[in-house]
């Protein structure tokens, strides 16, 4: 402690700009239009009742049609907004009554969950995540809105930039994992691929950066759970990625149904006002969460419906998804003074603003022409299959049992996923059919027409029955090879999927052990939507692909990768425990004052689990086998305004070509608070023929080095770090500089 002070006293603690600090981005890709001067004009004729119309957003039906009390609504001028209304033939429908029967002829805004695909199914966030490819990653993003729009949507809720840390939550699976800076960067692309540099393009959307905050951070993993974090945690680890939506120019936000700190997210004037609007200068709008104003009184800050509704609007949620406590109470609140008219009206206008945005007004209907061509078309699919692959990590590959040979005689393809369509998909399948979706079976006779498959499912996904195991262990039998696809059902992950055990459900261990038993070679395809507890597996079987729900082109992506026609090079972008007894584990972890040492009891660890993970963050093995060498700074010490440049040599060592994803970590050796022991802030994913070699390049400056002091400041402080380079969070080099 002494040391660290006698370092650190006398030297500055360098502020930085506050807005250009707070994130890696600082130019925003759009610059919208200026729309104010109509919505003064609009604002000044619409009625109270109009206005909190506008702020009304309503539920359709599952299948995309809007429900009878919507025509109304509309009519009336009630209605701004609806979710899950979708088919350019429904949306024109209620568009045309909010264009030409409504007195005000204000366009409705239709929103819809399009996260990982609208019809082409991509992987599930969590899985494009692991591709380490941002540009990938913003193609499929593109893609969804295309299809999207098309189909007369107008606003995704996506992208969710929620950093997961526990994976017993499962809406992990629906973000891109635990940490913020890769997170920031694919909230990035995905806003970018989502709203174009302009949204009124007939071919984007409008994006929506979920769930505004911290929701990721439930105790135990439990779904819609209290949250507690503190100031510094959230600035440096569950806000970056919502600060990179907002300068990538993201148009909404929607707030969590957590609360954080003894403070609703729908209630929070911290994070909607202070944060999101007067500090970082958002001027979109803010949706609540399905019933979160409504949730208020459960939580127990709002005594009846008035209150919630007058603690949302303060606060700055803007429109209310489903619930219609604006509505019913808005007049009342005016009245009592309880609600200021200048905050329905600064409301109103940010809703209208983004609809001035999407070119609403200009127009309002969807083409049907556009939406066959655009939906599900082939250049679309063909996408899907090469991301998917792109997705896929290998975890384990003993004596190169992969990549298959194409010329095997026979395959058991055996387990409960290995033709379910509808698990393909994953848990967000916007208008994804299943009967769309390829699964492996259908992938690998595509792959290797000449083979025998023998299928046998073995068992179900989460059951006590293992009646399939005697046909599974003789299809493995006559087989030359084994590939076994187990894990969990698309809807053990998503919204209120919590699981406490992370362990493969049912009797799929049992299932795998018994054809381990025969001694054929074997693979294990997993199909999951969060990090598990596989230690057997490591073990025991040969090879493991990890494969999360790789969407629409699953099958065909999955047998590219296991018989060579794409080398895998995707990496964990979460970590996989042990034991749920670790969690919370991640990388980006604090060292403490007695980091664990296993000759020494008195450090922080476990007495009955290892410390370490499974698998570390950032891993994922290839066919080929890269060495990261040569580890150069450009300076042995940068001033605090300096920039670094940090290079290493990056060889493909194998016989043929492949993906490294070369990541950089830093570490503040001392400083002013507690820093992690590692922070991701720089990777890139390269492609090397065999044998050549590559260098590749990082910037560290401002932006990468420096955190929230003690008194909430954002800067750097002088004195040495270490700088560290590896294929995964774990088997790093490293080198020192100090920032003066
Ligand atoms: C989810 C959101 C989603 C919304 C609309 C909520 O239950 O939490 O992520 O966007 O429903 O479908």
């Amino acid at each position: 402690m002494n040391s660290i002070k006698s370092i650190r006293l006398p030297l500055v603690f360098v502020v930085v700009l506050l807005f250009l600090s707070a994130s890696t981005f600082s130019s925003r890709s759009q610059q919208p239009k200026d729309f104010e001067k109509q919505i003064d004009a609009l604002l000044r004729k619409m009625t109270l009742a109009e206005k909190l119309g506008q702020l009304q957003q309503l539920d359709g039906e599952a299948n995309g049609n809007f429900r009878p009390e919507h025509l109304e609504l509309v009519r009336q001028g009630s209605l701004g907004s609806t979710l899950n209304v979708r088919g350019a033939q429904k949306t024109n429908e209620l568009q045309r009554i909010a264009v030409t029967a409504s007195r005000l002829k204000i366009p409705l805004i239709f929103g819809f969950d399009v996260i990982h695909g609208y019809r082409t199914v991509f992987p599930i966030p969590l899985g494009e995540a692991a591709t380490w490819d941002p540009a990938a990653v913003e193609r499929s993003a593109s893609i969804a809105a295309a299809e999207a729009r098309a189909a007369g949507v107008h606003w995704t809720f996506a992208p969710m930039v929620d950093i997961a840390r526990d994976p017993r939550w499962g809406r992990i699976a629906e973000g891109s994992g635990e940490d913020p800076y890769l997170g920031s960067l694919l909230a990035r692309a995905r806003v970018r691929g989502f709203q174009g540099t302009d949204y009124s393009a007939p071919d984007k959307v409008v994006a929506c950066a979920k769930h505004w905050v911290a929701y990721g951070a439930a105790e135990a993993g439990r779904d819609y759970n209290t949250t507690e974090v503190s100031e510094r945690t959230l600035r440096e680890v569950y806000f970056p990625p919502f600060k990179a939506a907002v300068d990538a120019g993201v148009g909404t936000f929607m707030s969590a149904f957590n609360d954080l700190n003894g403070v609703p997210a729908s209630a929070n004037h911290f994070t909607l006002t202070e944060v999101l609007r007067d500090e970082w200068k958002f001027d979109g709008f803010v949706v609540s969460d399905y019933t979160s104003v409504e949730e208020l009184m459960k939580h127990g800050v709002a005594a009846n419906e008035a209150e919630a509704a007058r603690a949302a609007l303060d606060a700055g949620v803007d429109m209310e998804m489903v619930s219609r406590l604006y509505n019913k109470h808005g007049e009342q609140l005016l009245k009592d003074r309880k609600l200021s008219l200048k905050t329905i009206d600064e409301a109103v206008r940010r809703v209208l603003r983004i609809k001035f945005r999407l070119g609403l007004f200009a127009k309002p209907y969807a083409d049907p022409a556009r939406e066959s061509a655009a939906i599900f078309n082939s250049a679309n699919v063909a996408a899907a299959r090469e991301i998917a692959a792109r997705s896929l990590v290998l975890l384990k590959n003993d004596r190169n049992v992969l990549p298959l040979d194409k010329p095997v005689r026979s395959i058991a393809l055996i387990g409960p996923l290995a033709d379910s369509k509808t698990n393909m998909l994953g848990s967000w399948t916007g208008d994804g059919k299943p009967e769309d979706a390829a699964t492996l079976l259908v992938g690998l006779k595509a792959k290797v027409p000449q083979a025998k498959i023998n299928y046998a499912k073995g068992c179900d996904i989460n059951s006590d029955k293992d009646d399939g195991f005697a046909e599974a262990v003789r299809a493995a039998k006559e087989s030359d090879v084994v590939i076994i696809a187990v894990g969990e059902s698309a809807e053990m992950s998503g919204e209120a999927a919590s699981r406490s055990s992370l362990d493969l459900p049912g009797r799929q261990l049992e299932l795998v052990k018994a054809v381990h038993a025969t001694g054929k070679p074997y693979v294990v395809v997993l199909m999951n939507g969060r990090p598990l507890t596989i230690n057997w597996l490591t073990e025991n079987s040969p090879a493991i692909l990890e494969t999360w729900f790789a969407g629409t082109q699953g099958g065909n992506a999955i047998a590219d990768v296991l018989f060579g026609d794409v080398n895998p090079g995707g990496k964990l972008p979460v970590t996989f425990p042990r034991n749920v007894g670790q969690i919370p584990l991640y990388y980006n972890h604090k060292n403490t004052g007695r980091p664990p040492d296993a000759n020494n009891k008195y450090t922080s660890k476990y007495l009955d689990v290892d410390w370490k993970p499974l698998f570390p963050f950032g891993f994922g093995l290839s066919y080929t086998r890269f060495e990261i060498a040569n580890l150069k700074l450009s300076a042995p010490r940068i001033s605090a305004s300096g920039q670094l440049i940090v290079s290493v040599d990056v060889r493909n060592l194998g016989p043929r070509a492949g993906d490294e994803v070369v990541q950089l970590y830093i570490r503040d050796v001392a400083a002013s608070v507690t820093r992690p022991v590692k922070e991701l802030k720089g990777f890139q994913r390269v492609t090397l023929a065999a044998g050549e070699t590559k260098r590749v390049e990082f910037v560290l400056g401002a932006a990468q080095l420096g955190f929230w002091n003690q008194q909430m400041r954002y800067g750097i402080e002088p004195g040495e770090f270490m700088v560290m380079v590896g294929p995964n969070s774990e088997q790093l080099i490293e080198a020192k500089f100090a920032v003066e």
